[in-house]
């Protein structure tokens, strides 16, 4: 039997099979350096708990008034850095940047920080190299001996929460602290670390009580001491709040209105220019523009990093992985050998490049070539609607190379970045 075909007219013409994307020719040695290198990273440390409940604050934290088990959850966290390490294979990757964040770390003692920093040394190989050893405090908690110790673990940014210099304020927001103990640590932890750290202290705008004249006067304090980086963040009233409950819901205490809390940072900006602190991101300012965050800097421009500690999350490639914010559940997850993971989210691409462009603007420049190498994209190209808009109203300027806030744009903080991230969004 002979088989008859039709003839086919060939339209479109056919194309040699694609054997691999892109082709070989484009492919580079250089690349594969960069693959076989290990990739820095960050690291994370949780402390949950406080010796107060601040009216303000959003953290998930732990009184210590309920008598948490400090010692314990200390060597749970030394245990668990040890299977994190094994488990997702950190040990010989360069470490960046380490951060003890919380609540309030600098409750612990100083035979804890030497518990944590020695776990640490033990399972994470390069860990001598890092940049950047930060450590949050508050100042009830700062104490020499502590500072001293710190120092020499090789801390080299503290940074602590002040909130306000204005005593009424202070205690307002439920902090057990006076403006007096605010400046006794900060001179205590300046002594201590001379010439080893630089010191951050956080500010928060927008707090009840707060008017033109404290806030001036709190700000005079801030920059009076000399430290050499000032955070200054708006108050925001969540839900899981005192502020919310008593100052949003009940109104029972008056908070300052929106417009007016905008003031406030328009004139924080203002006093920052004049005395010379240089904005690195859109909450903190640094004497000459030195001593940032290269933790929060470089989590924000997208490189990993681990949490470790109750609640505490981090980022692997396109995963982001966070540890159970139970405490109850916490010390028996590690003490059976488990890792205490609870949940995670993978990034596809476009939620990827949405992250950078919302995190990295935080950072008050985005590079655009660094974009295109990573996402192959021209985001001045896909993004030339919304850019166009905020550049005309001076929110933005845009060169060949990078995105840069203006001063507004830095004042009103996430609306660069979100609206960017809003118009990427609809491209899915
Ligand atoms: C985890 S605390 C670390 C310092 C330490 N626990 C203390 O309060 O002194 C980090 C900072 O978060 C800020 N913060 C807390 N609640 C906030 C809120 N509702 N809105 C904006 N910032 C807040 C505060 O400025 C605080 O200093
Ligand atoms: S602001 Fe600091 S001290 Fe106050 S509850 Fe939050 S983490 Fe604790």
């Amino acid at each position: 039997m002979t088989l008859t075909v039709e003839p086919i007219t060939l339209s479109p013409q056919r194309i040699p099979l694609i054997p691999n994307y892109p082709p070989f020719r484009q492919w580079r040695k250089e690349a594969l350096q960069e693959k076989l290198q290990e990739q820095p990273m960050c690291i994370y440390v949780h402390i949950p708990f406080c010796t107060q409940r601040c009216a303000f604050c959003y953290y998930k934290t732990v009184d210590l008034k309920e008598r948490p088990e400090v010692e314990g959850y200390v060597a749970d966290l030394c245990q668990e850095i040890k299977m994190a390490a094994d488990r997702f294979q950190l040990g010989n990757r360069p470490i960046h940047a380490v951060y003890f964040g919380g609540g309030t770390p600098t409750l612990l003692l100083e035979h804890h920080f030497v518990q944590i920093v020695e776990s640490l040394r033990e399972n994470f190989k390069f860990f001598d190299d890092r940049k950047q050893f930060s450590v949050e405090a508050e100042p009830l908690t700062v104490s020499k001996s502590k500072m001293e110790v710190l120092a020499q673990l090789g801390v080299n940014r503290l940074s602590m929460g002040v909130q306000s210099f204005n005593n009424k304020i202070i205690k307002l927001s439920g902090r057990g602290h006076d403006e007096k103990q605010a400046y006794r640590a900060i001179d205590i932890a300046q002594k201590a670390g001379q010439g080893k750290w630089a010191i951050n202290i956080d500010l928060l705008s927008g707090l009840a009580g707060e008017t033109q004249e404290t806030w001036k006067d709190s700000l005079e304090c801030a920059i009076n001491t000399g430290v050499e980086s000032i955070t200054v963040y708006k108050m925001e009233a969540f839900a899981n709040t005192g502020v919310y409950k008593t100052g949003v819901r009940e109104e029972i205490i008056q908070l300052p209105a929106e417009e007016e809390e905008l003031q406030f940072m328009q004139y924080a900006m203002e006093r920052f220019e004049q005395t010379n602190y240089i904005p690195w991101s859109f909450f903190t300012y640094t004497k000459n523009g030195s001593d940032k965050s290269e933790y929060i800097a470089n989590i924000w421009r997208g490189m990993d990093f681990y949490g470790l500690g109750v609640s505490a999350f981090g980022c692997l490639g396109d995963v982001l992985i966070q540890n159970t914010s139970d405490l109850e559940k916490y010390a028996p997850t590690i003490e059976s050998g488990e890792l205490p993971l609870s949940r995670g989210y993978c990034y596809n691409s476009l939620e990827r490049m949405i992250r950078d462009v919302l995190l990295g603007m935080k950072l008050l420049t985005l590079d655009l070539k660094a974009f295109q190498k990573k996402h192959g994209f021209k985001l001045e190209s896909i993004c030339s609607t919304p850019l166009k808009q905020l550049k005309s109203q001076d929110f933005i300027s845009v060169s060949d190379t990078e995105i840069k806030l203006t001063s507004k744009g830095i004042l009103y903080g996430d609306y660069v970045g979100k609206t960017l991230a809003d118009y990427l969004k609809e491209m899915r």
